[in-house]
């Protein structure tokens, strides 16, 4: 069967180049190895977490917030196999939106591991023994990533776990051991120190989500320990080892003090690397650099002429929207399109609660590059909407450049960031200054108000509730 496109994957990036490639015309199928569709994001990463993250978040509001509001609640308790089964359906029903989505766009889609055979050709291999072979005058590979391992204590998937696991644990642990504070790391963190969990996180940088700005770092850091999750900054992991029940680490600070924990399990969240096993990638003329990626141009073809390459697998934020923006992206410009993606307004969020959300540049990312920038912070403290919803801890800082104004950053720590966020995404793609936020009109009594004080901050410091 020849086709116009064949996608490799189904995940955020898959799914949605083979979405917009049928909306061009182009007659596409999408090869997905697993029996579900949707990818990391969908079976294993974004939605499950979410899920497990809003439940655990309803219980601690009901046993921690609720007395505050004047809500007794009695006979409160977790039933961790419904809120599995809660989460398990959310991923069930999500990832049947997709399959719904592959039919109403006439997308023929094959659940088989793909390889290449050539390039425009693909092999693939189905679960039952027999194999398929498809001709595609072009092909996206949108394979993904997976979970990285330490070297010297591999995931076993039994008490030294990765984040896929740690979706489905069958008890709630009374004593986690997490290595890596980034996002894996503080969001599934979370989500057992909520229902009780003893939860202990070894980070080998001297800050939490460290690539995001530091001051989110800090402030997140001083929520979730209030939550009760111990943190272990600057410290190397020496070893881990486990037998049937039980888990230790041994890691080290930076004056040589050895540290040692136990737990039921060991989360390593150490990062993801790039998935291309079995693609037989030579066959195409193609070869992943050092890390494994696989590089692309500017177009986002690779080194083999009418091959793209889109989503984790090719470096860059490791998050779902932005692969859908390279699905997107390649779709358009393989129709003749002129698409665009500005990689700087791609938001990252981090749905602790509080929440933590980032646009733009950092302050050490400005510092380093000698940008001259000017700085306005605004807490949620004195927000109306934060008193009256008890949610005042909470900041926005917004970076913009000293001379024109311009805003290069924002980030936003605090009850519903992950909303407000997109306000910022608007103001950078729009190259909004501090001044043009500030002088808009938002509604009142919101959290939304933090980020148009935070801009008069940033504006001759004339925030009007500070
Ligand atoms: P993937 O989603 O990894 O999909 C790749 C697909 O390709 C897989 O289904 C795989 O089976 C298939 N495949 C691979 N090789 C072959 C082959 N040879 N033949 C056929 N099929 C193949 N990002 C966010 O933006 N927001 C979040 O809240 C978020 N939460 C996350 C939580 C966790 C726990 C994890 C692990 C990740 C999270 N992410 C989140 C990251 C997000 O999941 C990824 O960035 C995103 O899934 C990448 O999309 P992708 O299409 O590039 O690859
Ligand atoms: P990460 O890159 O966010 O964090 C990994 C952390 O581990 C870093 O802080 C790093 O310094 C630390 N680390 C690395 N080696 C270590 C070692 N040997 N000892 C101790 N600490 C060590 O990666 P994470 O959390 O695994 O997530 C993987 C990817 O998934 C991320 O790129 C992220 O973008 C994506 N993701 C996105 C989410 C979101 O958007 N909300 C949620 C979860 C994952």
């Amino acid at each position: 069967m020849k086709y116009d496109v064949v996608v490799i994957g189904s995940g955020p990036g898959g799914y949605v180049a083979a979405i917009r490639c049928a909306q061009l015309g182009m007659k596409t199928i999408m090869v997905e190895k697993y029996p579900t569709l949707g990818g990391t994001c969908l079976n294993v990463g974004c939605i499950p977490s979410k899920a497990l993250l809003d439940s655990t978040e309803l219980y601690h509001n009901a046993s921690k917030h609720f007395p505050t509001h004047g809500i007794d609640v009695t006979g409160l308790a977790v039933n961790w196999p419904k809120m599995m089964q809660r989460k398990e359906k959310v991923v069930t029903d999500t990832c049947a939106g997709i399959k719904y989505l592959m039919t109403k766009n006439k997308i023929d889609t094959a659940i088989g591991h793909a390889s290449f055979a050539s390039a425009g050709s693909i092999e693939i291999a189905k679960t039952d023994g027999t194999s398929e072979r498809i001709e595609a005058s072009k092909t996206i590979i949108a394979t993904g990533s997976k979970p990285a391992n330490l070297p010297f204590a591999p995931i076993d998937k039994k008490r030294i776990i990765s984040s896929t696991e740690a979706l489905s644990l069958a008890e709630i642990p009374n004593e986690m051991i997490i290595v890596g504070a980034g996002v894996i790391g503080l969001e599934l963190g979370s989500v057992y120190a909520r229902v009780g969990t003893k939860v202990s996180v070894v980070e080998f940088l001297d800050s939490t989500i460290p690539t995001m700005d530091r001051t989110m770092g800090k402030e997140l850091q001083r929520s979730l320990q209030k939550l009760g999750m111990k943190f272990y900054l600057s410290h190397t992991v020496k070893a881990i080892t486990s037998d049937d029940k039980r888990v230790a680490l041994v890691a080290e600070n930076k004056s040589g003090e050895e540290l040692k924990l136990a737990g039921d399990y060991c989360l390593v969240a150490v990062g993801r690397q790039p998935f291309t096993e079995g693609l037989a990638l030579d066959k195409a003329g193609l070869m992943t650099d050092q890390r494994g990626f696989i590089p692309v141009n500017e177009h986002l073809e690779t080194a083999t002429s009418g091959i793209f390459a889109i989503g984790d697998v090719i470096g860059g934020a490791m998050l779902a929207h932005k692969a859908e923006e390279e699905g997107i992206f390649v779709a358009e410009y393989m129709a003749g399109q002129k698409p665009h993606i500005n990689y700087r307004a791609i938001p990252g969020v981090v749905y602790t609660w509080p929440e933590v959300a980032s646009v733009g540049y950092t302050e050490e990312e400005l510092k380093q590059s000698n940008h001259e920038y000017k700085v306005g912070s605004f807490s949620y403290r004195p927000l109306g909407r934060a008193r009256a919803a008890n949610e005042s801890d909470g900041l926005v800082k917004v970076l913009a450049d000293k001379r024109t104004d311009e805003i290069l950053g924002v980030h936003m720590f605090g009850a519903r960031a992950a909303d407000m966020i997109s306000e910022a995404v608007v103001a950078l793609e729009f190259r909004a200054s501090a001044e043009d936020i500030a002088r808009m009109s938002h509604a009142h009594p919101t959290f939304t108000e933090a980020f148009k004080e935070a801009c008069l901050a940033a504006t001759a410091n004339r925030a009007i509730h500070s």
